[in-house]
This record gives structure tokens, C-alpha cells and sequence, in this order.
């Protein structure tokens, strides 16, 4: 199962995190970050910047991107991460990959994408945020677990939840490329991170709850190396969560994060 670890607040999740990326990247030779946008990873990314970590000869991998933004539009998750990666991690930009969301590149995108991954050597670490509706990626619920990296239609309800980063909800783009549920399980480890109330049934049901594709993040239970870092909020409606804070208070310390 994956190791559950309910923290304080945000900062201590992205510590965790940050923690946890650093000591993989430092035992790769040419390490693979999967990477995901939205709130979630914001601290983890600010968390590896003030522990002065480069990125410098580390590839990244975005999870997903936006359909229908114009190139170098401030919300495409391209430019989320060259503010908030590439920039204060001194990554080479050209080391950060984003599926092609361009209306010319479209019609092969997952299959270059899938091969990019591949030729990388796979994902090292994937960081993933999860969907109030329990998507990971943009994989929405119904999304096959076997699935690669493809264009998918949002959700309303995924539409409103980012509307918060555009002026209207009718901004937010219909449709993106992401990731599919069997390329992230590829991945060598996930780092799951969820703050706030909003998302407590969705990490109960993917934590806990029956692997379905009803609720994508359950993937996360097919996966051998799994960390879950929750805020006490996220966490309210986990049924084990004072196994998982046992388990964490008396954590060996052979058994790394
Ligand atoms: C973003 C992504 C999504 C988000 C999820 C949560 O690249 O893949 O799965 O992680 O929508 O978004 P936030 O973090 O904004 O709550």
C-alpha cells in the first residue's frame, strides 16, 4: 500500500516532498521529474528551491497541457512551469517537455510524447495533485487504467475548479492532452499531494476505497511505491488514518520517504 503521511499544512508536504525528490535525483544518472501543475505542487517546487536544489541535467515531463491556448499563453502549462520550475530551479528550458497541444501537432501527440518518456528512460518521480473528482493527470473518471497519454475532454466540474487561474470558467479550455493512467503507473515512484477539505472523498476513495476507473486516482493502489502526503483537511475522511500516523511516528529510519 502506499505510505500515507497526514502533515501540518502545505509547506511541510513540500518539504517532504522536496526531501524525498532530491535524495532520488541524486542517486540517477540523467533522473526524469514527472511534473504537475495546478496549487498542489506549488510548495513542493518552492520547498526545492529554498533547499538550493538545481534542476540543472534533469529532464522534466508535465503531466498534461491545455488544448486551445494560444503558444506562450500565461495559464499553458508550459508557461506555469517555466515560472515556476525552470526559472527558480535553473533548469535548461529546453530540458522541460509538455505534450504538443498545437492544433498542427495534435493528431500524433501522445504516441511523440509516449516516445519522449521512453527515450528518457521513464520517470524517475512523478508528483501528482488529484481532482476534487479524483482524476490524476486530466485523466477524468472513466479513463481506462491501461491508458496513454491522449487528448481528453475536462469535466465541468475540472473546468470550474480551474477557473480560479482565468477570468471566467468559459475560458477554461474544453479539452487537453495528458498523460494516461498506464504511463503514470510507469513511472518508478508517485508523490500524491492533497490540501483542503475540497479534496478528502477524492483521496479516501483513491487511497482507500476499490480500484476502479471511477476514480482514477486509485491507481495509486496498482502502484508498488507510493507516498501520499495529505494536509489534516484532506485527510479528514481517510477510515486508517491513525494506522498511517502510527506507522509514520515509528518509521525505521532504513525506510526512506
Ligand atoms: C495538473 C494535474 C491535475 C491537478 C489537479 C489538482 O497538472 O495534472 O491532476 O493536479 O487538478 O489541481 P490543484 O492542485 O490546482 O488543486
Amino acid at each position: 500500500m502506499a505510505e500515507v503521511v497526514i502533515v501540518r499544512d502545505q509547506e511541510e508536504a513540500g518539504r517532504l516532498a522536496a526531501a524525498a525528490i532530491a535524495r532520488r535525483l541524486a542517486v540517477t544518472e540523467n533522473p526524469v521529474l514527472g511534473v504537475a501543475t495546478g496549487s498542489t505542487p506549488e510548495s513542493t517546487y518552492r520547498a526545492l528551491a529554498a533547499a538550493g536544489q538545481r534542476l540543472t541535467g534533469v529532464t522534466a515531463f508535465a503531466l498534461d497541457e491545455y488544448v486551445g491556448l494560444p503558444a506562450g499563453h500565461p495559464e499553458s502549462y508550459r508557461a506555469v512551469l517555466e515560472r515556476e520550475l525552470v526559472a527558480p530551479l535553473g533548469m535548461d528550458p529546453d530540458m522541460l517537455r509538455t505534450p504538443d497541444a498545437s492544433p498542427e501537432g495534435l493528431h500524433d501527440t501522445g504516441e511523440r510524447y509516449e516516445a519522449a518518456i521512453r527515450e528518457a528512460g521513464g520517470v524517475d518521480v512523478q508528483i501528482l495533485g488529484i481532482g476534487t473528482d479524483g482524476h490524476i493527470g486530466f485523466n477524468e473518471p472513466g479513463s481506462s487504467l491501461a491508458s496513454r497519454t491522449r487528448i481528453k475532454t475536462l469535466t465541468q466540474q475540472t473546468r470550474e475548479d480551474n477557473a480560479r487561474f482565468f477570468d471566467s470558467v468559459d475560458d477554461v479550455p474544453i479539452h487537453c492532452v495528458t498523460q494516461g493512467l498506464g504511463t503514470i503507473r510507469d513511472a518508478r515512484h508517485l508523490v500524491l499531494l492533497a490540501f483542503g477539505e475540497g479534496k478528502a472523498e477524492a483521496v479516501a476513495a483513491a487511497v482507500e476505497g476499490p480500484v476502479s476507473s471511477g476514480v482514477p486516482g486509485s491507481l495509486i493502489q496498482l502502484h508498488p511505491s507510493v507516498t501520499v502526503l495529505v494536509d489534516e483537511a484532506a485527510g479528514s475522511r481517510l477510515a486508517h488514518a491513525d494506522y498511517y500516523r502510527l506507522a509514520y511516528a515509528n518509521k525505521p529510519s532504513w525506510q526512506a520517504l
